[in-house]
């Protein structure tokens, strides 16, 4: 059984909110309360911060696996969720449970979780340029992030309507930025010790992408970072390393769930480049990808669709 639900959509076609699908399937979207009625294995939630926390406890308890797509129930400590988003955990043991989505750092962890909280899209392309920095011994990381309106979700506000977004680069949240908060903790989750993130994003006038550079001031020649890249990243089918001199481009992973790495050294500051589309492994991608391992399927299935150039 499959189900696609939405508040303001109940009853429709997909293919009439969503026209690029006509053609693709017959379903029309149904409630939350009607689909939770269901029998169904897996759920995919991609609903607002705050709202996913009431909704998969009870998904949950129906025996149910659920990939969240919010940031709902990606930190562990309850305390961050009062400092970060200003809301008291409901279901603070979850978060003990609830498995970091990420891959290329918790395959193996992904394949047996019940709850997947999926990364941030600007946390997915900040964590994989930094670990390699953080793994050659950076303890403080300044990421410089570029990010294109598809970012703020599809209902405009006064910063992200066309008109104003068009054209635009510029910084917002320039200071405690949410994401900042997970790359930190997955940090320590890999390394095992503590390493400062700090994350300065910028709205950029495009509609798709996350572009992340970050820089660390660690003595490491090229050659020794790009070994750092490729053995880190070694095997991992969705990430690629750009070849020494070449740099990754938005332009290049867009519509797919590629992440195209690169990196640059210049007198005592090291640099790694991360390029991906937000929607797709800053997102849907990742979260399919999860439900591959989680199901045991290959974990490419669906998701070796060439990007789209030009
Ligand atoms: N956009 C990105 O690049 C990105 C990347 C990674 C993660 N995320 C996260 O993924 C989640 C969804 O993001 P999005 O960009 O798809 O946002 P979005 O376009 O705003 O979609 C969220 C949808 O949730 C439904 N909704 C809104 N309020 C609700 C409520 N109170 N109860 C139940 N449903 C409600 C609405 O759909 P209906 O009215 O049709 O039900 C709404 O369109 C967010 O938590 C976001 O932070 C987004």
């Amino acid at each position: 059984m499959v189900a696609a639900t939405s508040k303001e959509h109940s009853g429709k076609p997909v293919h009439l909110v969503h026209p690029h699908l006509r053609g693709l399937l017959r379903l029309s979207f149904s409630s939350i309360d009607e689909a939770m009625r269901k029998d169904y294995e897996l759920a995919f939630l991609s609903l607002p911060h705050g709202v996913s926390k009431v909704v998969v406890p009870e998904l949950l308890e129906g025996g149910r696996r659920v990939i969240d797509l919010s940031a709902d129930f990606r930190l562990k400590d309850p305390e961050l969720y009062r400092r970060w988003y200003g809301w008291e955990h409901p279901a603070p043991d979850l978060l003990r449970r609830a498995v970091y989505g990420i891959p290329e750092f918790n395959r193996e962890r992904i394949r047996e979780a019940q709850l997947v909280a999926v990364p941030g899209c600007n946390a997915t392309s900040t964590l994989l340029a930094s670990a390699p920095l953080a793994r050659l011994g950076a303890s403080h990381l300044i990421a410089d992030l570029k990010v294109g309106s598809s970012e703020a979700g599809s209902k405009p506000s006064r910063g992200t309507h066309h008109p104003e977004r068009s054209h635009a680069i510029r910084v917002y949240s320039a200071s405690g930025h949410r994401h900042q908060v997970e790359v930190m903790q997955a940090l320590a989750d890999i390394l095992g010790r503590d390493v400062r993130v700090s994350i300065v994003p910028h709205s950029v006038g495009s509609v798709r992408g996350s572009y992340a550079s970050v820089h660390s001031l660690i003595e490491v020649d090229e050659e020794g970072l790009i070994r750092e890249l490729v053995s880190l990243y070694a095997g991992e089918p969705f990430i690629r390393i750009m070849p020494r001199g070449t740099y990754p481009d938005v332009r290049n992973v867009l519509g797919s769930n590629f992440a195209d790495l690169g990196c640059s050294v210049d007198d005592g500051r090291a640099s790694c480049f991360s390029a991906i589309d937000n929607l797709v492994k800053g997102a849907s991608g990742q979260a399919v990808q999860c439900m591959n391992l989680m199901l045991g399927f290959d974990e490419r299935e669906g998701l070796l669709i060439p990007p789209l150039r030009p």
